[in-house]
């Protein structure tokens, strides 16, 4: 693995152990209405992919055989986890066209246009924690919140530009600033990963002092190229989508001159 500095410091979290708020699912509260959501079933081709093209994340369990544990762990995650869109299809013909051919949880996302795959081989016992801790890695979403669990979905996605925007989620203007960072995110969908990082997250501190950033000058952006860890900050009095764009698009252009000056160098 092409480990960076960064990437490094990405995965520290995750040795860390869980902090507050990424508590296995395990303990999650159970549901004791009787009253659980469903998935929602998918019968053929075209239900499916208005199914998908409907959410930034969509999850669905595609399944040849419902007489399996796994089917009753996904019936179970599908409860748990309330801010997902969750299908189930048993169509030959959808389980055709999605290339299915064992028990498999799919998870589908726009922001980077990517299917990932749990595929459920015999012997492979995938309880519903399993389950869910592949569902909270691979949900990255137009601005997705960075936590140790989503970082591991963030470094695996083929998007390499990471662009940061380090807040303070108490703030009073949290609310306006993620709506102007979420509009800004929507022009750089595929080339541009967008991210929240919430200041008073005491493991995120280390994120902030990465950047030689000082929580006094937050809000700031960062943005971070993974292959060459190249990275410019930009402390913001208020966050535009002006301000994001421009800041991303100069970042795009400058590694962009880069790359077709290296292109003409390595041509001759
Ligand atoms: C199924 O596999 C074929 C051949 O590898 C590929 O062209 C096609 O895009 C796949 N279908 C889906 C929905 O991923
Ligand atoms: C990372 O992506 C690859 C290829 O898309 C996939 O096979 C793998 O399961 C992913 N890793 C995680 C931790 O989700």
């Amino acid at each position: 693995m092409d480990a960076s500095v960064f990437q490094c410091l990405f995965f520290l979290f995750l040795t860390w152990g869980c902090p507050a708020g990424c508590a296995e699912e395990s303990s999650a509260p159970q549901d004791i209405t009787g009253d659980a959501k469903k998935p929602v079933l998918l019968q053929d081709i075209a239900a499916t992919t208005a199914f998908i093209s409907a959410a930034e994340v969509a999850v669905i369990g595609f399944f040849q055989d419902l007489e399996r544990p796994e089917v009753v762990n996904f019936h179970t995650v599908v409860g748990r986890i309330q801010d997902v869109p969750f299908g189930l299809s048993t169509n030959p013909e959808v389980l055709s066209h999605y290339n299915i051919t064992i028990n498999t949880i799919s998870i589908f996302r726009m922001v980077d246009d990517k299917r990932q795959d749990l595929e459920i081989t015999d012997g492979k016992a995938i309880d519903v924690a399993k389950m869910s801790r592949f569902i909270q890695i691979n949900e990255l979403r137009l601005v997705t919140e960075y936590n140790p669990v989503t970082a591991i979905g963030l470094f695996n996605s083929t998007v390499q530009t990471h662009l940061l925007l380090l807040t303070d989620k108490t703030s009073q203007e949290h609310t306006e600033r993620v709506l102007r960072y979420r509009e800004a995110a929507e022009f750089f969908r595929g080339k541009i990963l967008f991210i929240l990082v919430d200041s008073n997250v005491k493991g995120n501190e280390r994120v902030i002092s990465f950047f030689n950033l000082k929580k006094s000058q937050l809000p700031a952006l960062a943005i971070f190229h993974t292959p060459d860890e190249e990275q410019d900050v930009l402390p913001l009095g208020e966050v535009s989508v002006e301000l994001v764009r421009d800041f991303c698009n100069s970042f795009l252009a400058r590694k962009q001159m880069v790359s077709v000056q290296y292109c003409s160098h390595t041509s001759e």
